[in-house]
Protein backbone atom coordinates (compact mmCIF):
# COMPACT_ATOMS: atom_id res chain seq x y z
CA UNK A 1 0.00 0.00 0.00
CA UNK A 2 1.22 3.33 -0.73
CA UNK A 3 0.79 5.97 2.17
CA UNK A 4 0.96 9.89 2.62
CA UNK A 5 1.90 10.66 6.16
CA UNK A 6 0.54 14.01 6.89
CA UNK A 7 2.45 15.09 10.30
CA UNK A 8 6.22 14.05 10.80
CA UNK A 9 6.36 14.30 14.64
CA UNK A 10 6.08 11.20 17.63
CA UNK A 11 3.88 9.99 16.00
CA UNK A 12 4.42 10.37 12.13
CA UNK A 13 7.43 8.62 12.67
CA UNK A 14 6.60 5.71 14.62
CA UNK A 15 3.83 4.76 12.16
CA UNK A 16 7.07 5.04 9.26
CA UNK A 17 8.62 2.21 10.86
CA UNK A 18 5.53 0.04 11.57
CA UNK A 19 4.28 0.68 8.09
CA UNK A 20 7.84 -0.23 6.53
CA UNK A 21 7.96 -3.06 8.77
CA UNK A 22 4.72 -4.36 7.17
CA UNK A 23 5.83 -3.91 3.58
CA UNK A 24 4.17 -0.52 2.78
CA UNK A 25 5.74 2.42 0.91
CA UNK A 26 6.01 6.11 2.23
CA UNK A 27 4.89 8.18 -0.55
CA UNK A 28 4.52 11.43 0.74
CA UNK A 29 5.77 12.92 3.94
CA UNK A 30 4.01 16.44 4.82
CA UNK A 31 5.48 18.72 7.65
CA UNK A 32 5.41 22.36 8.18
CA UNK A 33 8.01 22.85 6.33
CA UNK A 34 6.60 22.11 3.28
CA UNK A 35 3.24 21.36 4.18
CA UNK A 36 2.51 23.31 0.57
CA UNK A 37 3.29 19.96 -0.90
CA UNK A 38 -0.30 18.85 0.53
CA UNK A 39 -2.14 18.47 -2.90
CA UNK A 40 -4.35 17.14 -5.33
CA UNK A 41 -1.72 15.84 -7.19
CA UNK A 42 0.64 14.67 -4.53
CA UNK A 43 -1.55 13.18 -2.50
CA UNK A 44 -3.22 11.46 -5.58
CA UNK A 45 0.08 8.93 -5.36
CA UNK A 46 -0.92 7.68 -2.39
CA UNK A 47 -3.99 4.52 -1.74
CA UNK A 48 -4.33 6.24 2.02
CA UNK A 49 -3.23 9.35 4.03
CA UNK A 50 -2.32 8.82 7.72
CA UNK A 51 -3.04 12.57 9.76
CA UNK A 52 -0.96 13.24 12.82
CA UNK A 53 -0.61 17.01 13.28
CA UNK A 54 -2.42 18.12 15.86
CA UNK A 55 -5.71 20.40 17.07
CA UNK A 56 -4.88 23.61 14.66
CA UNK A 57 -4.76 22.04 11.25
CA UNK A 58 -6.35 18.46 11.42
CA UNK A 59 -9.84 19.73 9.76
CA UNK A 60 -8.06 21.16 7.29
CA UNK A 61 -5.79 18.89 6.48
CA UNK A 62 -8.67 16.14 6.43
CA UNK A 63 -10.72 18.42 4.20
CA UNK A 64 -8.03 18.59 1.83
CA UNK A 65 -7.15 14.59 1.34
CA UNK A 66 -11.39 14.37 0.82
CA UNK A 67 -10.91 16.65 -2.06
CA UNK A 68 -8.25 15.24 -3.48
CA UNK A 69 -10.38 11.47 -3.27
CA UNK A 70 -7.66 10.14 -1.03
CA UNK A 71 -8.99 7.93 2.08
CA UNK A 72 -7.61 9.37 5.50
CA UNK A 73 -7.30 7.85 8.35
CA UNK A 74 -6.86 10.75 10.92
CA UNK A 75 -5.38 10.65 14.53
CA UNK A 76 -5.50 14.38 15.49
CA UNK A 77 -7.11 15.26 18.83
CA UNK A 78 -8.20 18.34 19.95
CA UNK A 79 -10.92 19.24 16.96
CA UNK A 80 -14.04 17.20 17.26
CA UNK A 81 -16.09 20.37 17.98
CA UNK A 82 -15.77 20.46 14.48
CA UNK A 83 -17.23 16.76 13.63
CA UNK A 84 -20.00 18.16 12.17
CA UNK A 85 -18.62 20.34 9.77
CA UNK A 86 -16.27 17.26 8.81
CA UNK A 87 -18.86 14.53 8.19
CA UNK A 88 -21.19 16.92 6.14
CA UNK A 89 -18.07 17.45 3.73
CA UNK A 90 -17.14 13.48 3.86
CA UNK A 91 -20.68 12.86 2.45
CA UNK A 92 -20.91 15.85 -0.13
CA UNK A 93 -17.74 15.01 -1.11
CA UNK A 94 -18.20 11.25 -1.24
CA UNK A 95 -14.67 10.68 1.12
CA UNK A 96 -13.20 8.22 3.46
CA UNK A 97 -12.30 9.04 6.98
CA UNK A 98 -11.41 6.48 9.84
CA UNK A 99 -11.03 8.62 12.79
CA UNK A 100 -10.39 7.83 16.62
CA UNK A 101 -9.23 8.91 19.11
CA UNK A 102 -7.07 6.11 20.23
CA UNK A 103 -5.91 3.70 17.64
CA UNK A 104 -4.42 1.52 20.39
CA UNK A 105 -6.47 -2.13 20.71
CA UNK A 106 -5.47 -2.78 24.35
CA UNK A 107 -7.53 1.42 24.33
CA UNK A 108 -10.21 0.22 22.46
CA UNK A 109 -11.05 -2.73 24.65
CA UNK A 110 -10.70 -0.58 27.64
CA UNK A 111 -13.54 1.44 25.90
CA UNK A 112 -15.86 -1.68 25.93
CA UNK A 113 -15.07 -2.70 29.55
CA UNK A 114 -15.75 0.62 30.54
CA UNK A 115 -18.87 0.63 28.67
CA UNK A 116 -19.75 -2.42 30.56
CA UNK A 117 -18.21 -1.36 34.03
CA UNK A 118 -20.45 1.83 33.65
CA UNK A 119 -23.62 0.01 32.66
CA UNK A 120 -23.16 -2.34 36.22
CA UNK A 121 -22.19 0.74 38.38
CA UNK A 122 -25.37 2.37 37.54
CA UNK A 123 -28.21 1.10 39.88
CA UNK A 124 -25.47 1.84 42.60
CA UNK A 125 -26.45 5.78 43.37
CA UNK A 126 -23.63 5.30 46.40
CA UNK A 127 -20.48 5.30 44.64
CA UNK A 128 -19.19 8.42 42.92
CA UNK A 129 -17.23 8.32 39.68
CA UNK A 130 -13.99 9.91 39.20
CA UNK A 131 -11.21 10.23 35.95
CA UNK A 132 -7.64 10.81 35.96
CA UNK A 133 -5.46 10.97 32.60
CA UNK A 134 -1.57 11.36 32.74
CA UNK A 135 0.56 12.35 29.45
CA UNK A 136 3.80 13.93 28.83
CA UNK A 137 3.66 17.73 28.55
CA UNK A 138 4.19 18.23 25.16
CA UNK A 139 0.27 17.01 24.40
CA UNK A 140 -1.61 20.20 23.40
CA UNK A 141 -5.32 19.18 24.35
CA UNK A 142 -6.25 18.77 28.04
CA UNK A 143 -8.22 16.63 28.44
CA UNK A 144 -6.92 13.83 26.27
CA UNK A 145 -9.00 12.70 23.10
CA UNK A 146 -9.63 9.51 25.01
CA UNK A 147 -10.36 10.76 28.36
CA UNK A 148 -13.20 12.42 26.63
CA UNK A 149 -14.45 9.74 25.10
CA UNK A 150 -14.36 7.72 28.07
CA UNK A 151 -16.24 10.26 30.13
CA UNK A 152 -18.91 9.98 27.10
CA UNK A 153 -19.31 6.73 27.76
CA UNK A 154 -19.78 7.11 31.36
CA UNK A 155 -21.85 9.77 31.16
CA UNK A 156 -24.14 7.51 28.26
CA UNK A 157 -24.59 5.31 31.34
CA UNK A 158 -24.36 6.67 34.88
CA UNK A 159 -27.60 9.18 35.00
CA UNK A 160 -26.71 10.89 38.08
CA UNK A 161 -23.73 12.44 35.98
CA UNK A 162 -24.78 14.87 33.54
CA UNK A 163 -21.18 16.99 32.54
CA UNK A 164 -17.61 16.15 32.54
CA UNK A 165 -15.36 19.09 33.96
CA UNK A 166 -11.39 19.32 33.69
CA UNK A 167 -11.33 20.21 37.53
CA UNK A 168 -12.26 19.31 40.59
CA UNK A 169 -15.86 18.35 40.54
CA UNK A 170 -17.95 21.28 41.92
CA UNK A 171 -21.22 19.61 42.25
CA UNK A 172 -22.61 16.06 42.13
CA UNK A 173 -23.72 15.82 38.76
CA UNK A 174 -20.43 16.77 37.36
CA UNK A 175 -17.83 13.97 35.70
CA UNK A 176 -13.97 15.30 37.30
CA UNK A 177 -11.72 14.52 34.81
CA UNK A 178 -8.20 15.01 36.01
CA UNK A 179 -5.37 16.05 33.83
CA UNK A 180 -1.81 15.52 34.74
CA UNK A 181 1.18 16.60 32.63
CA UNK A 182 4.35 14.73 33.29
CA UNK A 183 7.54 13.63 31.33
CA UNK A 184 7.77 10.65 30.02
CA UNK A 185 4.09 9.23 30.09
CA UNK A 186 2.79 7.75 26.27
CA UNK A 187 -1.11 8.08 28.21
CA UNK A 188 -2.39 6.53 31.53
CA UNK A 189 -6.22 6.35 31.70
CA UNK A 190 -8.24 5.75 34.89
CA UNK A 191 -11.62 5.59 35.78
CA UNK A 192 -12.33 5.11 39.61
CA UNK A 193 -15.80 4.19 41.22
CA UNK A 194 -15.15 5.32 44.80
CA UNK A 195 -17.92 4.79 48.09
CA UNK A 196 -17.78 4.92 51.81
CA UNK A 197 -17.39 0.87 51.87
CA UNK A 198 -15.10 0.07 48.47
CA UNK A 199 -12.86 1.51 45.35
CA UNK A 200 -13.65 -0.29 42.13
CA UNK A 201 -11.18 1.27 39.24
CA UNK A 202 -10.15 0.15 36.00
CA UNK A 203 -6.33 1.49 34.32
CA UNK A 204 -4.63 1.56 30.94
CA UNK A 205 -1.33 2.48 30.70
CA UNK A 206 0.46 2.80 27.14
CA UNK A 207 4.00 1.96 27.71
CA UNK A 208 5.08 3.63 24.16
CA UNK A 209 3.81 4.60 21.00
CA UNK A 210 3.67 1.46 19.20
CA UNK A 211 -0.01 0.56 19.78
CA UNK A 212 -1.24 4.06 18.31
CA UNK A 213 1.06 3.08 15.47
CA UNK A 214 0.43 -0.18 14.56
CA UNK A 215 -3.52 0.58 14.95
CA UNK A 216 -3.37 3.59 12.38
CA UNK A 217 -1.52 1.49 10.02
CA UNK A 218 -4.18 -1.46 10.54
CA UNK A 219 -6.87 1.42 10.06
CA UNK A 220 -5.18 2.32 7.21
CA UNK A 221 -5.48 -1.14 5.38
CA UNK A 222 -8.88 -1.56 6.34
CA UNK A 223 -10.15 1.87 4.95
CA UNK A 224 -7.89 1.90 1.64
CA UNK A 225 -10.76 1.41 -1.23
CA UNK A 226 -13.67 1.83 1.42
CA UNK A 227 -15.98 5.37 1.33
CA UNK A 228 -18.01 6.63 4.30
CA UNK A 229 -16.89 7.36 7.90
CA UNK A 230 -15.54 4.29 10.00
CA UNK A 231 -14.19 4.31 13.88
CA UNK A 232 -11.86 1.39 15.24
CA UNK A 233 -15.05 -0.62 15.95
CA UNK A 234 -15.33 -1.22 12.51
CA UNK A 235 -11.76 -1.88 12.39
CA UNK A 236 -11.73 -4.89 15.25
CA UNK A 237 -14.86 -6.04 14.39
CA UNK A 238 -16.37 -4.42 18.26
N1 LIG B 1 -5.43 8.88 18.07
C1 LIG B 1 -4.35 8.37 18.66
O1 LIG B 1 -4.21 7.15 18.85
C2 LIG B 1 -3.24 9.30 19.08
C3 LIG B 1 -2.07 8.81 19.68
C4 LIG B 1 -1.05 9.71 19.96
C5 LIG B 1 -1.19 11.05 19.63
N2 LIG B 1 -2.34 11.48 19.07
C6 LIG B 1 -2.54 12.87 18.64
O2 LIG B 1 -1.87 13.04 17.39
C7 LIG B 1 -1.44 14.39 17.25
C8 LIG B 1 0.06 14.42 16.95
O3 LIG B 1 0.76 13.84 18.03
P1 LIG B 1 2.36 13.75 18.04
O4 LIG B 1 2.70 13.18 19.38
O5 LIG B 1 2.88 13.07 16.81
O6 LIG B 1 2.73 15.31 18.00
P2 LIG B 1 4.07 16.00 17.44
O7 LIG B 1 4.00 17.41 17.89
O8 LIG B 1 5.27 15.17 17.81
O9 LIG B 1 3.90 15.91 15.84
C9 LIG B 1 2.99 16.69 15.10
C10 LIG B 1 3.70 17.07 13.80
O10 LIG B 1 2.74 17.67 12.94
C11 LIG B 1 3.38 18.76 12.30
N3 LIG B 1 2.36 19.70 11.82
C12 LIG B 1 1.64 20.62 12.50
N4 LIG B 1 0.80 21.26 11.68
C13 LIG B 1 0.98 20.74 10.46
C14 LIG B 1 0.40 20.99 9.17
N5 LIG B 1 -0.52 21.92 8.98
N6 LIG B 1 0.82 20.25 8.12
C15 LIG B 1 1.76 19.30 8.29
N7 LIG B 1 2.35 19.02 9.47
C16 LIG B 1 1.96 19.74 10.53
C17 LIG B 1 4.29 19.36 13.36
O11 LIG B 1 5.33 20.14 12.78
C18 LIG B 1 4.82 18.08 14.03
O12 LIG B 1 6.01 17.60 13.41
C19 LIG B 1 -1.86 15.08 18.56
O13 LIG B 1 -3.11 15.71 18.37
C20 LIG B 1 -1.98 13.93 19.55
O14 LIG B 1 -2.87 14.20 20.61
C21 LIG B 1 -3.36 10.64 18.78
Amino acid sequence: MRIALIGYGKMGKAIETIALQKGHEIVLKIDLDNAHELTKEYLGKADVAIEFTGPSNAVDNIKKCMDAGTPVVSGSTGWLERWNEVEQYCNTSKGSLLYASNYSIGVNLFFELNKYLAKLMEPYGEYDVQMEEVHHTQKKDAPSGTAITLAEQVLKQIRRKKLWVNQEAGTPDELQIISERTDPAPGTHKIKYTSDIDDLEIIHTAHNRVGFAGGAVLGAEFLAGKKGIYSMKDVLGL
